[in-house]
């Protein structure tokens, strides 16, 4: 059996598969080693690419995810899907350098640590051409993934390290695996101290394709640091759902003094106006966010929001209808408004995620994608 495993995710990277498997050839010459490469169904065929070499080579594996993503998801799954005692995850784009795999196991292996990362700030290290923003960016990530991590480590937001499989056996079941950053998720869930050991590269350019580090990656970060701080207590999604919910309640306000003081309507008309505009931002926004792994489309899009008009009406019922008992108990103005608020947007969450967004259902049933398994 390989003593060491590279997980590569891919996402539409078929053009880096090729020459990424013989860096890796070049650079691991003499070790005993797998590679497992994770797809998310990539719509260019970077599958297929790669089981064309996992053909001719029996060190290398491919698994294809369908109706599935998300970067940290697929490496832990690339992972456990291996025997090895030591694994190492690496992006297939070559930005990291493979060339000081063997190193990073070696201090792995000789000074007994749970986790050594390839870092571009550490001894030897750079940043290398990326670009001002992004290592500003990178800067501000750091500090914030401070807050759920003790761990001294100079790279936390680093996607390159090599793992003992019995480090991320104790932390496995507990990690959020929201996004991007699977090291700091493994950091953050251990509940001792972590021995880290750091090797320095330089971040490489991409050469081909692009990267997938979007707005929404940004997002999913947050709700990596928000879903540590509550410690899997409230599901981050609510916590998504909430905050927008609050927006609406903003956006409404203001569009009702609009419609009052500029346009003269009558209370209850304006009131009605914005809380249709109100209900629709938020429907658009969770479509956008919350909910974007099940992002609903032209007609469902449409059902979509005339159940969550629907689902809100009964909120805000169901709202008043709480306020108004706890208030007739005697409880205080506050208390009884708050617990009314809390009510009506748990249904509201609840309704949208089983009903609206038809997210248990969606998650076990595969929707038909028409890309070829495999293209010879
Ligand atoms: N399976 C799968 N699913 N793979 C994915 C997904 C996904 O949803 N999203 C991205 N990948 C793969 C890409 O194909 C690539 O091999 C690797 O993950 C990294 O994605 P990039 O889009 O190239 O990310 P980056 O270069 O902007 O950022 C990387 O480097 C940073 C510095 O080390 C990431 O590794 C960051 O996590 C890291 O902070
Ligand atoms: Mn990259």
């Amino acid at each position: 059996m390989p003593e060491l495993a590279i997980v590569l995710p891919t996402y539409n990277e078929r053009e880096n598969i090729g020459p990424v498997l013989s860096a890796l050839q070049q650079a691991l010459e003499g070790l005993d080693y797998e590679v497992v490469i994770v797809d998310d169904d990539s719509s260019d065929g970077t599958a297929a690419a790669a089981r064309h070499f996992a053909r001719h080579d029996s060190r290398i594996r491919v698994i294809q995810r369908i109706n599935r993503r998300g970067l940290a998801s697929a490496c832990v799954e690339g992972m456990m899907a291996s025997s090895a005692a030591y694994l190492a995850v690496m992006d297939s784009d070559l930005q990291h350098d493979e060339r000081i795999l063997p190193a990073m196991l070696a201090k792995l292996k000789d000074e007994k640590l749970d986790v050594v990362i390839g870092s571009r700030n550490a001894g030897g290290g750079s940043m290398g051409t990326l670009p001002g923003q992004r290592v500003a960016l990178s800067r501000f990530g750091k500090k914030v993934g401070r807050l759920v991590t003790r761990a001294d480590v100079s790279d936390l937001m680093s996607g390159f390290f090599v793992v003992d499989r019995r480090f991320l056996e104790e932390v496995v079941r507990s990690l959020s695996l929201t996004g991007f950053k699977i090291l700091l998720d493994m950091l953050a869930t251990s509940r001792r101290p972590v021995k880290v050991g750091e090797v320095g590269y330089t971040f490489r350019p991409r050469e081909r394709g692009e990267s997938k580090l979007d707005f929404l990656t940004g997002l999913e970060y947050l709700e990596l640091i928000l879903d540590k701080i509550t410690g899997n207590w409230i599901p981050t999604s609510y916590l998504v759902f909430g905050l927008i919910g609050a927006g609406g309640v903003l956006v409404h306000l203001l569009i009702l003094r609009l419609l009052l003081v500029i346009a003269g309507m009558p209370f209850l008309q304006g009131q009605a106006i914005a809380s249709v505009i109100a209900m629709t931002v938020n429907f658009v926004l969770n479509n956008r966010l919350t909910f974007r792994t099940f992002r609903l489309r032209g007609a469902d899009m449409w059902f979509g929001l005339a159940l969550f008009y629907l689902a809100c009406s009964i909120g805000l019922r169901i709202n008043l209808k709480t306020a108004e008992f706890l208030r007739d108990q005697q409880i205080s103005w506050y208390m009884a408004g708050g617990a009314g608020i809390i009510l009506g947007s748990v249904w509201n969450y609840w309704v949208s995620s089983i009903l609206v967004w038809r997210v248990t259902r969606r998650r076990l049933a595969a929707r038909g994608r028409q890309t070829p398994l495999d293209v010879q």
